[in-house]
């Protein structure tokens, strides 16, 4: 969702196309002048994912020196940051066809250990890559929680940030990794950061650029070398507002939506260190601490938005966020559980929530905007007496705390909430105050909170970037947002954070 354009022009205030006088066109090789020497022939550096207890996926692109049909190498896996002790090693092949991207599924590791990971093409080696397998048991969990970074909108501190932060087991990416849009379209251009390619992408080629030159930014590169992810979509990964059929950022002149679809996926998962498999939405059993729970709220069973709460198929049946086939893995998922914790890696607000704008108070394109599927969820939470459900959601650019309600003036005020939702910030995506006073915002996130608009809504910021962190043990739990001081040039420093507790057990946020 691209709301902060929303927010503007319901603050009353108008939003300008950016002026970019800058001319790529006779650029032969558009992120040439972007790659590190020093890193040849592994430019984009390394990263895992999907850790399960004896498995992870580590990831790699090879830019070898001519367009050879095939280039072959090696990998190890070591205990040791010295790789004086190797644990797992083996041969890779890539191909043009796959973009010279390399993944490979380490089997037959340890449970809860740390590795370390490079790669090796003719003779040279890729930085080395520190990852972790997921834990047998623990008595405590730390997961990074992130979402929307556009290399438009500024410098990527917070994923810098995040890689120094030495307590994170694993990230949660909860999606906008890139976004669709050419240059000055949305961003600031005061930066210098220009998309390549410049236009709107559209083709093949065009996603694995975008992801390429994103992955040339030396602070995302830092997040990964220095923790395994585990990703899901948004919509900004195939184009604005995307749904299965298509997207508001879709029109007919740009050829057909299923076509594009397909090639946003075939790059995600080459560049992606997920699992290759047809569905995106999966699980992790952390141990007995926590399942996490990655819904995929985009392309495999959204149907499109409704434009108003007016719109007669609103409550329609067969609208549905993620659809029926991913509803029951998703409630077999809870049921079959016998973790701590449940975590949904959630992409869109699950809660209900009133943004308070006159003129836009819900938003069609999270959960309210699908009431039917919302209020199953909520009612198969509530009479299995599920009282350890955790949505993480990105999104909104904003921070959130919010005790689950679809009822908040009614079952919310007598029976309480039904699970708890944490909202990380955007890594650096454009937020509110970038788009109105910085005092409008501070008293609009008073008056969100009070109870007579948003019961249910215990914190919110929607001024500052950052990431989240949220701390899991047996009987407790803690979300921190760490937020950075600026985004506008290089800088790690975190200026501020803040912190939220809440009891296993216990539906409530308190400060
Ligand atoms: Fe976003």
């Amino acid at each position: 969702m691209k709301l902060p354009y929303l927010t503007l022009f319901l603050l009353g205030l108008a939003s300008c196309q950016l002026e970019v006088n800058v001319d790529y066109s006779e650029i032969e090789d558009p992120l040439a002048d972007l790659w590190d020497p020093e890193l040849a022939p592994f430019y984009h550096g390394v990263a895992s994912g999907d850790p399960t207890q004896d498995a992870v996926i580590i990831w790699t692109k090879l830019t070898p020196a001519d367009s050879t049909p095939e280039a072959k190498g090696t990998w190890e896996v070591s205990s040791s940051e010295d790789f004086s002790s190797i644990a797992k090693s083996g041969e890779y092949t890539t191909r043009p066809e796959r973009n010279y991207t390399v993944k490979i599924d380490v089997k037959g590791l340890e449970a809860g250990s740390t590795y370390f990971y490079r790669f090796q093409y003719e003779g040279s080696y890729s930085i080395s890559g520190r990852t972790k397998t997921a834990p047998k048991q623990t008595e405590q969990l730390t997961l990074g929680v992130v979402s929307c970074s556009n290399y438009e909108a500024g410098f990527f501190n917070a994923y810098n940030a995040l890689a120094k932060n030495e307590d994170i087991d694993v990230v949660l990416h909860l999606g906008d990794y890139i976004y669709e849009y050419g240059v000055g379209t949305y961003g600031d251009s005061s930066t210098g950061r220009f998309h390549r390619p410049v236009h709107e992408i559209l083709s093949l080629e065009d996603y694995r650029t975008r992801y390429a030159q994103y992955r040339l930014d030396k602070d995302l590169r830092a997040a990964h070398q220095a923790h395994p992810f585990i990703t899901i979509w948004d919509d900004h990964e195939i184009a604005n507002d995307s749904y299965k059929d298509g997207a508001q950022n879709h029109q007919e002149d740009e050829g057909d939506y299923g076509v594009r679809r397909n090639y946003a996926r075939q790059a995600y998962y080459e560049w992606l260190p997920v699992r290759e498999s047809e569905k995106l939405y999966r699980s992790f059993s952390y141990g007995d601490m926590a399942r996490l729970i990655m819904l995929d709220e985009r392309l495999e069973g959204r149907t499109q938005q409704v434009d108003s709460l007016t719109a007669p198929d609103l409550n329609s049946p067969d609208r549905s966020m993620i659809g029926a086939e991913q509803m029951s893995w998703f409630q077999n998922e809870l049921m079959s559980s016998q973790a701590k914790w449940n975590i949904i890696g959630n992409q869109v607000i699950f809660s209900y929530l009133n943004w308070g704008f006159p003129g836009f108070n819900i938003n069609l394109d999270s959960w309210d905007g699908y009431p039917v599927e919302q209020a199953a969820i909520m009612d198969f939470i509530k009479t299995n007496e599920l009282d350890n459900v955790v949505f993480v959601t990105g999104d909104t650019h904003s921070s959130w705390g919010l005790e689950v309600t679809n009822d908040p003036f009614g079952s919310y005020q007598t029976d309480g909430a039904v699970a708890l939702e944490l909202g990380t910030p955007s890594i650096n995506s454009s937020n509110s105050n970038e788009r109105a006073p910085t005092e409008l915002v501070l008293e609009h996130e008073v008056n969100i909170v009070k109870d007579s608009l948003n019961p249910q809504l215990k914190y919110t910021n929607l001024r500052d970037h950052g990431y989240m962190v949220l701390t899991l043990s047996e009987n407790e739990g803690k979300a921190t947002w760490y937020y950075m001081e600026t985004i506008l040039e290089p800088n790690v420093n975190v200026a501020s954070n803040k912190e939220m507790t809440f009891e296993r057990g216990v539906l409530t946020l308190k400060e």
